[in-house]
């Protein structure tokens, strides 16, 4: 018997067991490596070798945090080498997930075999990186070029059975380690090492019409590229083509794009751990009430529905709680046709669920969500009959956008159990939910928010109280550069392309118009009187409202747009309306770059990110970044407007808002703290 701490090497008979214990997912770590390769040379004598790993899982990745730092040796690909070259066979009983170097390891054995459901995947990709142990080489000789292509490029996880029947593994079974040990009583004749096999044939094109699929999706992002083209090294020997997979890796490593996706990566776990509610137990909710069965209600139902929860709905009368009940039960339909939920789910699923007109049913809710109109009193009516109707500490909570929930639950007694829980549409699709605490929300309401948001997988944050909340706000102040962008020179199309082709999957006006001009120039309405006088005011969208083009739905807004087709097509008659205000306020409209455009809009992005923070709405960048990448669609290969603002560096994002600032006089607040 020999010992690292990490992985430990016992013999039962002529087989050697070996096992890494790194939790919590058995990562490669330097400590990993070691006891690998020390491994190799304490199972000589053997008759075969079988390697596993303690835990839940078998190795599921690297140690992330060793990136930012030189490697260290023994390195991945040296010790995959000695497993493959060894005299005593490897194989990999695998459990849980073989992900990255796990992958990576496992295709250094001779043999595969794996528990069922056993997730298999290289998703380097989602961290900016390529495979950098050999998993681009051995992955396309194994299950073949167009599947390793499907996999590697995507970062997509497939199940054991699915890798069998790519021929990537030698046995599924329920019981692997029995399995094994009857696997290694009549052993196989060894077959070739992966990486001597040759790549099975594919066709001539699949590299080049892969890249330019990928090109398409990856909207800007390099990395899936970068990994196709390790993948096309496979056609060469392994020995020369490996040592190029290593030099991409370590090269990309110190990418922006990988930096980026690795700080996303990290922000995700710091925003589900606010310090607000470190160390406080939440409550577990089974039972929810949502009041309010249109657009945000019947999507808040589906996603509690989904993950297990019973809900109530209430809705005015017995008409509304009706189509509530249509609305809710045609999303979950929808989930069964797109395969993310079976038919037996579905049944179970509405078997929870009921639409009903009156509040008494929901006096067994633990906890209540309102998604009623946009109208103070209207909410604070319905908070007034469920206080009534629910247990006295029951939480209450308000998916309100833009209204102050202080204001909202003025008339409840305990308002320590209330809440602002903002989801955004569709809320059964988008991971971002802003949970907002008021000064008087008990932090152990706070804590069953974030254990509610989990339970809906969602991705949440804290946000205290300002107008708009963390993105709404930030979300206004970009579309008021936007607009200033409009007065002083370019088009909607022209702002539009810019921030595309920085990665954004939609410009600000064509997103306006997809989602529909009437909200915001609500609320536009609604601040009209405490908006400061001082501040740059262009009323173009305003004028596009009375003029009834309120966006794709009335077939016009800032685009106009054929029947039964979304494309957004230039419309004179909107850009002579700007032009016209430009010439009316004396402005001479200049040329601006899509530079100039994308550089401006980021600025104040991250310039409205950054006072949010030193006002304390938000508690760190990471807040900030993580509502924009899951609630607006922020590239998360750029980490998020601060995050990006401090990658292009800090001197340079600040010297930009100082020329916003100076190009609209007195309408901005320039953040000066330091994050
Ligand atoms: P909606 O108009 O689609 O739905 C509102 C529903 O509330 C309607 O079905 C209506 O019958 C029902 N309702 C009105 N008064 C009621 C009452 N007293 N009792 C029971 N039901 C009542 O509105 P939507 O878009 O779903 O918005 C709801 C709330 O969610 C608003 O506060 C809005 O600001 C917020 N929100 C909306 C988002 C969006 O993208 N539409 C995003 C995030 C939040």
């Amino acid at each position: 018997m020999s010992h690292t701490s990490l992985v430990a090497v016992e013999f039962k008979g002529d087989v050697a067991w070996v096992t890494i214990d790194n939790p919590p997912v058995n990562a490669t770590s330097i400590g990993v490596r070691q006891g690998l390769a020390d491994a190799v040379a304490a199972v000589q004598g053997a008759r075969v070798a079988v390697l596993r790993c303690a835990g839940k899982t078998f190795v599921a990745g690297a140690d992330m945090t060793e990136f930012d730092r030189a490697p260290v040796e023994p390195h991945l690909p040296d010790v995959l080498q000695l497993i493959e070259d060894s005299e005593v066979p490897f194989v990999a009983c695998m459990h849980g997930n073989v992900l990255g170097g796990g992958f990576e390891v496992a295709m250094a054995c001779a043999w595969r075999i794996a528990a069922p459901g056993t997730g298999f995947g290289l998703p380097e990709v989602k961290v900016g990186l390529i495979p950098g142990a050999g998993g681009t080489q051995r992955l396309p000789r194994l299950v073949g070029m167009e599947a390793a292509i499907d996999m590697a490029c995507t970062g997509k996880v497939l199940r054991a059975e699915a890798i069998q029947q790519l021929g990537g593994v030698d046995l599924v079974a329920e019981d692997v380690e029995a399995a094994v040990d009857s696997f290694v009583a009549d052993l196989p004749e060894r077959p070739v090492p992966v990486s001597q096999r040759p790549v099975p044939e594919f066709a001539p094109d699949l590299i080049e019409t892969s890249g330019e699929a990928l090109k398409k999706r990856a909207k800007g992002q390099q990395a899936p590229l970068e990994v196709l083209t390790a993948l096309s090294w496979a056609t060469e020997p392994f020995p020369e083509a490996q040592p190029k997979e290593r030099a991409l890796h370590l090269a990309l490593r110190d990418s922006a794009e990988s930096r980026a996706l690795r700080y996303a990566f990290f922000a995700e776990r710091v925003v589900s751990k606010p310090s607000l509610i470190k160390d406080i137990d939440a409550r577990e909710i089974r039972r929810l009430a949502v009041v309010g069965g249109g657009l945000m209600g019947a999507g808040i139902a589906t996603a509690a529905l989904s993950s297990g929860l019973s809900v109530t709905l209430i809705e005015r009368d017995t008409e509304a709680a009706s189509a509530a009940r249509d609305r809710v039960e045609g999303l979950l339909k929808g989930a069964v046709k797109r395969g993310k939920m079976t038919e037996s789910e579905l049944q179970n699923g509405l078997s929870r669920f009921r639409a009903v007109d009156s509040y008494a049913d929901a006096a067994d809710a633990q906890l209540a969500i309102e998604a009623v109109f946009e109208d103070m009193t209207v909410k604070q009516q319905v908070f007034a009959e469920l206080a009534q109707n629910m247990d006295a500490n029951a939480i209450l909570a308000t998916n309100t956008s833009y209204l102050d929930p202080v204001e909202i639950f003025a008339g409840i007694e305990n308002q320590a159990r209330c809440i602002g829980l903002h989801f955004f549409s569709p809320a059964h699709v988008m991971k971002l939910l802003e949970i907002v605490h008021t000064p008087h929300t008990a932090p152990e309401v706070v804590a069953t928010g974030f254990a509610l948001g989990k339970r809906l997988r969602k991705v949440s944050v804290l946000s205290g109280i300002c107008d708009g909340f963390i993105g709404n706000r930030m979300l206004s102040a970009y579309r008021r550069e936007a607009d200033y962008l409009l007065a002083d020179g370019a088009l909607p199309y022209q702002i539009d392309q810019a921030m595309r082709d920085f990665g954004m999957p939609m410009g600000p006006y064509e997103l306006q118009d997809l989602t529909g001009l009437q909200i915001a120039w609500a609320n536009r309405k609604r601040n009209a009187t405490t908006r400061d006088p001082n501040e740059r005011y262009v009323p173009i969208a305003d004028q596009l409202c009375e003029m009834e083009r309120f966006g794709q739905r009335a077939g016009k807004g800032w685009y106009r747009y054929e029947k039964g087709d979304r494309t957004p097509i230039r419309d004179p008659e909107v850009e002579a309306l700007i032009e016209d205000y430009s010439a009316e306020q004396g402005i001479t409209r200049r040329v601006f770059s899509a530079e100039d455009i994308s550089s401006r809009m980021l600025a104040v992005l991250a310039n409205e990110g950054r006072l949010i923070i030193e006002e304390g709405v938000a508690e760190n960048a990471e807040a900030v970044d993580m509502v924009q990448v899951h609630g607006y669609g922020f590239p998360r290969w750029r980490g998020g407007p601060v995050n990006y603002q401090n990658e292009i560096g800090d001197k340079v994002s600040r010297a930009m808002m100082d020329i916003v600032d100076a190009e609209s006089p007195g309408s901005w607040r320039v953040a000066r703290g330091d994050c």
